[in-house]
């Protein structure tokens, strides 16, 4: 059964990407400077979960757990390790209940054996399962996935989350490689993330809505469709505004419907420390091979250095000193929301 649904997932999610959804990273501009001043040569370095990263963004959780997604974690790996990022394994669920399947995943770590490479569980899941998700990868660090509507759309899907807060706290803190809490593309509020780091989490990806949409995956698995939760969930961009004020206590990873170097640049000047990509990227690996992802995220390495030059900025964190224009969609979010706006457009003033 789950491998039939990993195998659905990877299908619906590749017809989705094909569509142009308008996005909220439209809905920000940065302010142009016409003598641009870079303090220092141009570096792409981040860290994030203790880990040291060469480019601040990676492949995230996708797959695992049938003969199809072996092969596409294979083909995932081998651009890993050509262009030198950080990779996510989908949810080891398959894996933790038949040990037949932790190959499809292992083939990760055996392509790439020195690759900063993160496991994935989802919050359902024990301190135990934990361990053992994180010894098959012999894995740097674990996603731990939030994923409730998907859950509650999906036909066979879990009714029962009152456990994890509970094993969320005791993996934080006994799993022994440090810990990402991440959503599945429906976004964080700074509600949320409050409570994870009351948990002990120390690092978040918002993964908001804007990208793969998991509730049209499932609607599109379901005998009756719920078309009318479609939009359900805060964008990519609502979440990092959110959580912008909660920046100095966890490190924020941002995700949900990144296309390309100038959604990163936006994201950054956000308060994200690096950059998750799924579905834009098996995409690039579907429709033109490995070869074709390789030589497109390494221009992304150079038109992400190209964005930096134009606005003055060495390193990835002084994003955070670039004015913004917001449209009015994202100003009434922060009316609502009670926060000043002037934090993103007047940095400079
Ligand atoms: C085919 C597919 C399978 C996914 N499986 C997982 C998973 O097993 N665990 C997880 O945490 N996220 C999973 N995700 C969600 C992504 O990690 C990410 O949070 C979400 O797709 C939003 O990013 P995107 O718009 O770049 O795709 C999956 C995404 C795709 C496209």
């Amino acid at each position: 059964m789950t491998s039939i649904r990993k195998d659905d997932h990877i299908r619906l999610a590749l017809q989705q990407s094909e569509e142009n959804p308008a996005s909220d990273f439209d809905r920000i501009r940065f302010v142009h400077r016409s003598i641009p001043i870079n303090k220092d040569p141009i570096s792409l370095h981040t860290a994030i979960a203790g880990l040291e990263m060469n480019f601040p963004f990676y492949i995230n959780a996708m797959t695992g757990g049938s003969e199809t997604a072996k092969k596409i974690n294979a083909q995932l790996a081998q651009v890993a390790k050509a262009t030198g990022l950080a990779m996510a394994t989908g949810s080891l669920s398959a894996a933790l209940k038949d040990p037949a399947l932790e190959e499809s995943y292992r083939i990760v770590r055996d392509t790439f054996e020195d690759g900063i490479i993160f496991a994935n569980i989802g919050a359902d899941r024990t301190l135990e399962d934990a361990r053992k998700a994180v010894n098959i990868l012999n894995a740097n660090a674990l996603q731990i996935h939030l994923n409730a509507p998907q859950e509650i759309v999906m036909p066979e899907g879990d009714r029962e989350f009152h456990l994890w807060e509970k094993n969320i706290s005791d993996i934080v803190k006994n799993v022994g490689v440090e810990v990402i809490v991440k959503e599945v593309g429906f976004g964080m509020s700074r509600q949320t993330v409050s409570h994870l780091i009351g948990l002990g989490v120390k690092t978040v990806d918002v993964s908001g809505r804007g990208g793969t949409n998991f509730i049209r995956i499932e609607n599109a698995r379901r005998p009756i469709a719920l078309e009318y939760l479609d939009e359900w969930g805060l964008s990519t961009v609502e979440s990092l505004i959110d959580c912008y004020a909660l920046s100095d206590k966890v490190d924020v990873i941002a995700s949900g419907g990144i296309r390309h170097p100038l959604d990163m640049a936006k994201a950054f000047a956000l308060g994200a420390k690096a950059i998750g990509l799924s579905g834009t990227i098996l995409s690039l690996v579907q429709s033109g091979g490995v070869k074709y992802a390789i030589s497109v995220i390494e221009n992304w390495k150079e038109e992400l250095r190209m964005i930096m030059l134009m606005l003055g900025v060495s390193h990835i964190e002084e994003f955070g000193f670039c004015d913004l224009i917001l449209d009015r969609t994202l100003i009434s979010w922060c009316d609502q929301r009670r926060i000043p706006a002037q934090m993103f457009t007047l940095r400079n003033s």
